[in-house]
Order: C-alpha cells, then structure tokens, then sequence
C-alpha cells in the first residue's frame, strides 16, 4: 500500500506530499453522476457496493494519495431516530428539529454493529481494493448538533444559539449525547479497519472563540482521548495508534484553542497563510491544506502558482499533507483537479519536500 499520507500525518519524512480532497467523490464527477443518476444519495450511502465504487473513483481518476469512505456525516442522526432527507435544492432537511428535552430523550444510542451494517461492509470492500490509505470521518458534536436543531443548513444558526445561550444544560445534555454517537461511530470504523479518521467541524466557525472554547471543544477533546485510549480489535501494533484529523472550517482566528484538541493533524482554510496556521499551532503537529476551491476554476498556470505558494508556506511543518480548505465544488473542472494533484506530486517531489 501507497502510506505516503499516513507518513506525512505522523509527521515523518516522505518522498513528496501527498494530497487529497476534501468531497473529492461528488458530483464534479461524471463517473459518480452516472451511479448516482441510479438511486438517490442515502440509497447510495447505503449500497455498500455502490458506495465503494464512488469512493474508488477519485482514486483512479484523480491519483489522490487517500481514499475517504463514502458516507455523510448526518447518516448517524438517521440512525437515531431523525428523518432525514437530502432535497437537490435545499440540501439536507432533518425533520422535527430538536429543540426540548423530550426530543433529546427520543433519540436512540447508537449500536454501531447492528445499527450501521452497511459502513462496516463498505469498508470490507474497500480494504480489499484499494491501494491508498482509506480515511474513515464523522462531523463533530457541534456541526452534528446545528443539523439537529435548525432542521438542515441555516445562515445564522439562531436557533443553535438561543439554545446555547437560553437552555445551556439542555445543549450539553444534545451534546453529551453527540460526543458518545461520535465516539461510538468512529470505533466502529477504526475496528473495521480504516486507517485514519478526520472528525469534521464545518460550522466550529460560527462560534466566538470564547464559545467554541465553553460549548464545542470539550467535547472534542474527549473524543480525541477516549479514541487514543481505547483498544481496537484486529489492528496489529502499527495500526493502532492512528492518526486522527480535525477540521474546524473558518477557526483561522481560534488555532490556539483547536490545538487542545489533541489531534494529530489540523485542517486548514485558505483564510490563512498555511506558514502563519503553522506558527501558531507549533511545530509538533502536521497540518492539512490548504487551497481556495475556487482557485480550480483558474487556468493551470495559476493553481500551479497557487500550488507551489502552499507546499513553500508548510515546509516548516512537522507534516504537510495537501487538500484543498473545504470541499471541491460540483462545478470543478475535472482536468483542473487533476492537474493540482499532478502539480502537488511533480513539485514536491523536485524539492524533496518533507
Ligand atoms: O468524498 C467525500 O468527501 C466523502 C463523502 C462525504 C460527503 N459528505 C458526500 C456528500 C463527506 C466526507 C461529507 C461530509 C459532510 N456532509 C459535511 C462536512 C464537510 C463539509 O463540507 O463541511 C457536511 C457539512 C455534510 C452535510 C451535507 N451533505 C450537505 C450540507 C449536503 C448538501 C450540499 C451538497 O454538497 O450537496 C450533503 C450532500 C452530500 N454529501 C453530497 C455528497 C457527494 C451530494 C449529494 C448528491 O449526490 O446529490
């Protein structure tokens, strides 16, 4: 197996930088339109064969040096007792939103090996083919929790915040519930066998610093903990101590305090100098990423500038491994992305970055 990017995660020397995408299988795609004009997303979420296939692709077509297990990170609110829906116009829609006691009482703790047989099965069927790391993930307690409550993607998660700040026992006891989920899932996937996970927290941003720190963080960190501490069945030694990614989107003001979360390798957005990210979150840690989207929609000679500008900005990290600061757009053209994966590999190699 191609371990480049478990390497660079530990912080260790490799030949070149490895990279890939965050959503790097999507609709950007016409190989994953094609699967995906058969059955709707959950469907394909939950087709273990099918969802292998779309994960595989990215691989094949782009040469990324990791593969991320195709799922979503709301599947497990479904599994809790919410009903979920993905509508193409308004994304997804979680119905009966959790704003009292009594829904929070209604939700189910998850049992992974009985609740969630498909994701253990996708991942069987990965491990036999493929020939990169596969990245298992989940959202965060606090991105999982602004879904739960506002019912689906919202502008000013008012209704998250009213909760926080008018009902704070309530929002840690939604929380505290979200934390075990997440831990529980990410056991699952780590027991079956995926090499590294990232813990996503889209909406960490939308917090003050002061509040990420009272109301989200803990609860990673805890998750962080009880994963490095916990034993895993099937995993020889080397397995065992795997890394761990958070992405905490927009946190550039907060570095400091995402830092406490204890992971192995911090995801960055392009709202940063990837050298200042690494500046302030030390040399101890390897970072992820970190190109604007929208930088794929330049001409070539741009997002190699771009490319290069990045891998010179992370040379003083521990660990660099490249991805873009948030997911590819669908509209992406396709050459682009694989020219930027091209361009990571033939420039990093050249200077025997890390
Ligand atoms: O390739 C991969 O990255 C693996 C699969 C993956 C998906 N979603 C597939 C997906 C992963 C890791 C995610 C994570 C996810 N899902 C996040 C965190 C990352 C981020 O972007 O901040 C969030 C917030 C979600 C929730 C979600 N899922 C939204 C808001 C939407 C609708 C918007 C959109 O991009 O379509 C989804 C749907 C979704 N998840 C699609 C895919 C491929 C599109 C569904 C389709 O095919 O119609």
């Amino acid at each position: 197996m191609n371990n480049t990017f478990l390497k660079a995660c530990r912080g260790e020397k490799t030949g070149y930088t490895p990279v890939w995408l965050m959503r790097q299988a999507g609709r950007y795609l016409p190989q994953y339109k094609k699967v995906r004009a058969k059955v709707d997303f959950l469907t394909l979420c939950k087709t273990p064969e099918l969802a292998a296939e779309v994960t595989i692709q990215p691989v094949d077509i782009l040469k990324v040096d990791a593969a991320i297990l195709f799922s979503d990170i709301l599947i497990p609110t479904e599994t809790m007792g919410m009903k979920l829906e993905f509508s193409e116009s308004k994304g997804p829609i979680l119905y009966e939103p959790i704003r009292d006691e009594a829904s929070i009482d209604k939700l189910r703790d998850l049992k992974p090996d009985e609740d969630l047989p498909f994701v253990l099965e996708t991942i069987k069927i990965l491990l036999k083919k493929l020939k990169v790391p596969l990245i298992g993930f989940s959202g965060a307690p606090f991105t999982l929790a602004t879904y739960m409550i506002e019912g689906g993607s919202t502008k000013n998660f008012l209704n998250t915040k009213k909760m926080m700040y008018q009902s704070p026992v309530l929002f840690s006891k939604l929380m505290e519930k979200m934390t075990d989920t997440v831990i529980r899932y990410l056991q699952l996937q780590i027991n079956a066998g995926v090499h590294a996970v990232q813990i996503f927290d889209s909406w960490a941003g939308t917090l003050s610093p002061y509040d990420f720190e009272k109301f989200a963080l803990p609860h990673v960190k805890k998750i962080i903990s009880v994963l490095k501490n916990s034993k895993y069945k099937n995993r020889n030694q080397e397995l065992k101590n795997i890394p761990i990614i958070y992405f905490a989107f927009n946190s550039s003001g907060m570095l400091k305090l995402v830092k406490q979360s204890g992971a192995d390798v911090f995801g960055i957005d392009w709202r940063i100098e990837i050298s200042d990210a690494v500046d302030m979150l030390g040399s101890d840690n390897a970072v992820q990423g970190n190109l604007d989207p929208c930088i794929l929609f330049g001409r070539k000679g741009l997002i190699k500038e771009r490319v290069e500008h990045i891998l010179n900005g992370a040379k003083s990290a521990k660990g660099h491994i490249f991805n873009l600061g948030h997911g590819i757009l669908p509209e992406t053209p396709v050459d682009n992305a694989i020219a930027m994966v091209d361009y990571v590999h033939e420039l990093s190699s050249k200077k025997g970055e890390h």
